[in-house]
């Protein structure tokens, strides 16, 4: 199974840091936010990464991480030229994913962990679809948020107002080829963006949507905050 990790975006809720540099080289513990990703998806025995990103900052991954063989994995770069949300950076990985091959997504802010070894070996099994992996959360609000009922999942809400469980759907997504010619249907949400939920809830619609849970910790990156707690947590884990 090949491997997609999404650096791009413009971090807004980590300014002034990202005015500087792009979100997923700043330091998250001993590393830069990146390194994480790279090796989860290499620790579970995937080793052909492509990598999207921005403009920002795209020298300097080059020189971080270069082919990836430091890392044991062998990485391909795209250029995402404008941030227009999730789902339009991962449809630029159509060329790299054969039709029919299955392939797992992180979002690179997303730190966590738990290995993916389980998650990938379920979804070898799994025919066709998409899965999603959820964390139970204290407050959901700020995510993708799973709408079950008798253990599936019906839908999936975007940051919802008024959550229906505490379920946060992360940012590690594992989906067939068919996810190409869903998100060409998609239209911008609210915010202005081709949102993963949208992409998500068309599979979940076709009762395609299967999921898995993440024990361990879980942590979106992408504010201050979470940045600060995500250190905390991978301190511990070295201690
Ligand atoms: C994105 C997804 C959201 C998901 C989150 C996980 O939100 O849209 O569904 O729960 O990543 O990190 P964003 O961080 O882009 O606001």
């Amino acid at each position: 199974m090949k491997g997609v990790v999404l650096a791009g975006g413009t971090g807004s809720r980590l300014r002034p840091l990202t005015n500087i540099i792009n979100k997923h080289l700043l330091p998250v513990g001993d590393l830069p936010m990146i390194q994480y990703a790279i090796e989860k998806l290499s620790k579970a025995g995937i080793q052909d990464v492509l990598l999207i990103t921005g403009k920002q900052s795209a020298g300097l991954y080059l020189e971080y991480l270069g082919g990836g063989d430091k890392f044991g994995v062998r990485l391909t770069y795209k250029l995402q030229e404008k941030a227009g949300g999730i789902a339009e950076a991962l449809a630029l990985a159509d060329a790299f994913i054969q039709p029919g091959e299955k392939f797992v997504v992180l979002l690179g802010d997303n730190l966590f962990e738990d290995s993916l070894v389980p998650m990938i070996d379920t979804f070898k099994n799994q025919l066709e679809g998409a899965m999603v992996i959820l964390k139970e959360v204290a407050d959901p609000r700020r995510y993708g948020v799973a709408c079950m009922k008798d253990g599936i999942i019906q839908r999936i809400d975007e940051k919802p107002e008024h959550p229906t469980s505490q379920y946060a759907v992360t940012g590690i997504y594992l989906f067939d080829s068919a996810v190409f010619d869903i998100m060409k249907t998609q239209t911008p949400s609210n915010r202005g963006e081709l949102e993963i939920t949208d992409v998500n809830n068309v599979y979940a619609a076709a009762g395609k949507l299967s999921h898995g849970f993440f024990s361990g910790w879980w942590i979106d990156a992408g504010t201050h905050e979470s940045l600060f707690q995500a250190t905390l947590f991978l301190r511990k884990e070295d201690s």
